[in-house]
């Protein structure tokens, strides 16, 4: 088995991998929803598992925070393991109204404030976006099961703590739904390669009201989420 600088795999990888911030989420996606999980990656407690879901494999492992760290694991991750889908499912925070506490929200597109697409040395701006196909998918899942979900552009921020004071509400006039930290290198990664990329996130706080989560209910909202990009490791 290939192994890298931040995966050492003991186990296979999946075509299709789950990709939750904190590794310790990947932990209880496998412990409480894969058929015969085994672990594949521990290097810095970057936590992957490799189990089936309804039959069908798939695997789940950690991305860190940022967009460095969750484009280092997806190029690996597609170029050295072969995956041929990624799917981060996250929190965010709201930026408009109408988009209340849990519910869910699709990345049709990312904007960010990042240098990241830099590398690609194109003659414009490149636009990331999620593939339609698993848009598509996760909407209708999403609908079958009466969770609310939003569909539209989101950013991927750099700063969490941002020292412009307009910063916010600047992307709120160009009708950016909820900002995150993550997508937008997740896409132009996988752009790149060819492979198929999503990003689903749970509201965890509304930029718009203040309004924020408590750790227990943030699980039950994450739950709801974590299904529903489950389910599309079988489409
Ligand atoms: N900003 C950036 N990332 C986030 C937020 C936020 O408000 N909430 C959850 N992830």
């Amino acid at each position: 088995m290939k192994s890298t600088a931040h995966i050492d795999p003991q186990a296979p990888i999946a075509p299709t991998v789950l990709m939750p911030g904190d590794p310790l989420r990947a932990k209880f996606i496998a412990e409480n929803y894969l058929e015969d999980a085994k672990q594949f990656n521990s290097v810095r407690n970057m936590l992957g598992f490799t189990g089936t879901y309804q039959g069908t494999p798939v695997s789940v492992m950690g991305s860190g925070m940022g967009i460095p760290s969750i484009s280092l694991y997806a190029w690996e991750l597609i170029h050295v393991f072969d995956c041929k889908r990624l799917i981060r499912i996250g929190t965010c925070g709201a930026l408009q109204e109408g988009i209340n506490l849990y519910d869910v929200v699709i990345a049709q597109a990312a904007c960010s404030n990042s240098a990241f697409m830099d590398q690609y040395n194109l003659p414009g701006t490149y636009a990331p976006i999620g593939s339609y196909r698993l848009i598509e998918a996760v909407r209708e899942l999403a609908k079958s099961k009466g969770v609310t979900s939003h569909v539209g552009n989101i950013l991927s921020s750099d700063t969490f703590y941002n020292a412009d004071p307009t910063f916010n509400d600047r992307w709120k006039k160009m009708g950016i739904m909820a900002i995150e930290m993550e997508t937008a290198g997740l896409y132009a990664t996988a752009a790149e390669a060819g492979a198929e990329a999503l990003g689903i996130f749970t509201v965890s706080d509304s930029i718009v009201t203040g309004a924020v989560t408590t750790p227990a209910e943030r699980q039950t909202a994450f739950t709801q989420m974590m299904e529903l990009a489950l389910s599309l490791a079988g489409i």
